[in-house]
């Protein structure tokens, strides 16, 4: 089993002198003003989750985008601070963008083009003329970022996620000697049929090409992406290998599932700090006593937040001795909501959740509590303890790392999870129970059979499904795709 400290050792031992480097959108630490006071907030998303404990165990540099209202007034001159805040141990540089940038690269082709197009959640992507050339634009600004710490030493480069496809090939443009880099696509790849209508495919395509090792979260992604070259690009495609070649520059292409700290996460989840979090929030969202049924989601309209209030309606109408029994407790954090379509589902969610507790709610009892604010590290993991199912509902996810952290958080081994048959995490989690978000009997039949699962059965999923995360853990995913990023030599 892969370890934080074989993480650490790869690193010392195969990095050597060379400077090791993340850039991702997303930055891992945002600072906020809070009543005119700085305060530091954990990032978003399955990106964080996923690296935060990765460069906390190999003291990196990483470089993203600066978002914080109160970024600027921490960060020094070249934009540099050292976080975690509360236990430095790697560096984060801070992008800064202009507002015209931010609505054209991020609001605009990163998601409200590409986010679409790679997930298959029916909602059109829109492809502005005017938001490619700023896409561009912040690709080449995140390369000047990195060149600006390599300066004349080499260095390993590993890129995140859609927001950076043009980024490889800026990198061995400026640089074409100094650096290896390696990319993780943390989304979906389409299949060709959908990815063809990308006006910039050919850009996409080549951009993705520079990279010396490109990973996707299973193999069925990677297998798209070869479909995509083959169609669209001039190149060699080894399928043994799994490899493609063009211009004399080959790019392995390989299936990295990633994952979570679950020792991390475990140990935490049996400290007190999580007894007193638990007993803080049961109170504050009046939960004892009931068989609490947990969602944890971005607002996104990829997580199927309104399926899953369908299907908890329906529990109610089929299972009426449920009510007063049982409460849905959603919570959720806004994201990307100056795009449209976000504040739609909002809304949409809004409307829903008031129509379901109109339908069931009693005297002494609501079925439904919609909650969006920030959470804690320790709240998190103190609400995934206090519930009996977490609901994972998902349209298409490359992999949903709620699942992941929810088993890690069980050291108690009950709680079951559901589990969307559309998320990379279905192909390993086979201990959950499976659900399909389109169809409303059998997601809401599906919660109601875990309800009636006996503890045995809930201990005997746990331990098993647990045993899983635990063995693939985030070391694992990162130490595999760093052994092979250090493979590649530098170009002389
Ligand atoms: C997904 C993406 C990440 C992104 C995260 C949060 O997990 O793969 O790249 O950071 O969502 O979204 P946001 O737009 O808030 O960064």
């Amino acid at each position: 089993m892969w370890t934080r400290k074989d993480l650490q050792h790869l690193i010392k031992d195969k990095m050597g002198d060379y400077l090791f480097i993340v850039v991702s959108n997303r930055e891992p630490y945002v600072h906020v003003l809070k009543k005119g006071k700085v305060e530091w907030q954990r990032g978003a998303g399955g990106v964080i989750t996923a690296l935060d404990p990765v460069m906390q165990a190999c003291n990196g540099l990483w470089v993203a985008f600066g978002s914080g209202e109160a970024d600027r007034k921490v960060a020094d001159n070249k934009g540099k601070l050292k976080v975690p805040p509360d236990n430095q141990s790697y560096t984060l540089k801070r992008v800064w963008f202009t507002k015209e940038e931010e609505k054209g690269y991020y609001y605009g082709y990163s998601n409200e083009a590409l986010w679409p197009l790679c997930h298959m959640a029916f909602q059109r992507p829109i492809f502005r003329e005017e938001d490619w050339p700023y896409y561009v634009k912040v690709n080449e600004k995140f390369a000047k970022a990195v060149i600006e710490e390599v300066g004349d030493r080499k260095a390993f480069v590993w890129v995140q996620d859609y927001h950076l496809c043009l980024l490889p090939k800026f990198l061995k443009e400026m640089a074409p000697n100094q650096l290896v880099v390696a990319h993780f696509w943390h989304i979906p790849w389409p299949n060709y049929e959908a990815f063809r209508i990308c006006p910039q495919k050919k850009q996409i395509l080549e951009g993705l090409l520079a990279n010396d090792l490109l990973g996707f979260h299973i193999r069925s992604h990677c297998e798209n992406f070869l479909d995509a070259v083959d169609r669209e690009i001039e190149s060699k495609i080894n399928r043994e290998r799994f490899s493609v070649t063009r211009k004399g520059h080959e790019t392995l292409i390989r299936p990295y599932p990633i994952s979570v700290d679950f020792d991390g996460i475990n140990e935490i989840s049996k400290t007190s700090e999580i007894s007193k979090a638990k007993h803080i929030l049961v109170e504050e969202f009046g939960l004892a006593g009931y068989k609490v049924m947990l969602g944890i989601d971005r607002i996104d309209y990829t997580k199927g937040i309104p399926e899953r209030l369908r299907a908890i309606d329906r529990l109610f109408d089929e299972h009426p001795e449920l009510k007063e029994k049982a409460i849905f407790l959603q919570m959720g954090v806004l994201s990307r909501i100056h795009i449209p379509r976000y504040k739609a589902l909002n809304d949409e969610i809004n409307a829903m959740v008031e129509e379901i507790n109109w339908k069931h709610s009693t005297d002494n009892w609501q079925p439904v509590i919609m909650v969006r604010r920030h959470l804690t590290f320790f709240e998190l993991i103190a609400l995934y303890q206090i519930c009996d199912l977490c609901i994972v509902s998902s349209l298409h996810d490359g992999m949903n790392l709620v699942a992941k952290e929810f088993l890690s958080s069980r050291s108690d081994e009950k709680g079951v999870l559901i589990l969307s048959k559309f998320t990379g995490a279905a192909r390993e989690l086979s201990e959950a129970v499976f659900i399909n978000p389109y169809d409303p009997e059998q997601f809401s039949e599906g919660i109601y059979s875990a309800l009636k699962l006996s503890d045995k059965e809930i201990k005997k999923r746990m331990v098993k499904i647990r045993h899983v995360v635990q063995q693939n853990n985030i070391f694992r995913w990162a130490g595999k795709i760093l052994s092979e990023l250090l493979k590649f030599e530098f170009k002389e």
